[in-house]
């Protein structure tokens, strides 16, 4: 099941983020916010160790946050997205993917699939690696790099952080990788025949980047 993070903060980024009038550097920002804001809540469900500290006048419990983080950025979208979740999760190692989606119009459908001219992946063995895309719309990018992820190795845990989430790309994910735990701010009910979320905010390496 995918979670929904609801808490208010991180909600009233995502309605600046959908905004249109919302201008490309406070855009890239708020994204950078939010990948701060998402990782903070998703390291509940992962790894901490008890330990004790000598503090200057005694001896108290603590926990120490102890998982091994690969994050995958996805250029270019994900770039200020994987940015902020670097903030949290300092030590994280960090692999780089470079998706193109191909359009392809056959009678009346239009098919997408995706090409990947670049790819660096670390070791994932054992790691709880977190897929950062701040849209997940056909699903179609997320499920080649999914494949590329596990054919780079085993990891512990498999996490895919996302602002939107379209109720197709998440059941396709959910089908074809039942492992993945997706973790996004709202999951919107539509995609148009370009494979854009509805409502959606439009296109989210664009309105970051101030291209269009
Ligand atoms: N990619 C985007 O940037 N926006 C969408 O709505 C879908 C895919």
């Amino acid at each position: 099941m995918a979670k929904i993070l609801t808490h208010p903060y991180l909600q009233s980024l995502l309605t600046k983020l959908r905004d249109k009038n919302t201008k490309y550097s406070v855009f890239r920002d708020i994204v950078r916010d939010s990948g701060r804001y998402m990782a903070y809540e998703i390291s509940r469900e992962l790894d901490f160790k008890k330990v004790t500290v000598e503090t200057p006048l005694g001896i108290a419990e603590g926990l120490v946050f102890c998982s091994d983080i690969v994050l995958i950025m996805i250029l270019r979208a994900s770039l200020p997205l994987v940015d902020g979740m670097m903030e949290i999760f300092k030590h994280a190692r960090v692999g780089v993917i470079s998706a193109k989606r191909i359009e392809e119009k056959k009678e009346n459908n239009t098919i997408f699939n995706v090409v990947i001219p670049y790819e660096r992946i670390p070791d994932v063995d054992g790691k709880t690696v977190i897929i950062a895309d701040p849209m997940l719309a056909t699903a179609t990018t997320m499920i080649e790099i999914l494949k590329r992820v596990k054919e780079r190795g085993k990891p512990k845990k498999i996490i895919i952080a996302t602002l939107i989430a379209s109720e197709y790309g998440v059941n396709r994910i959910e089908r074809l990788h039942p492992d993945a735990q997706i973790y996004t701010l709202a999951i919107d009910k539509e995609l148009n025949e370009n494979g854009y979320i509805i409502p959606g905010l439009g296109d989210a390496g664009d309105r970051a980047f101030g291209t269009s």
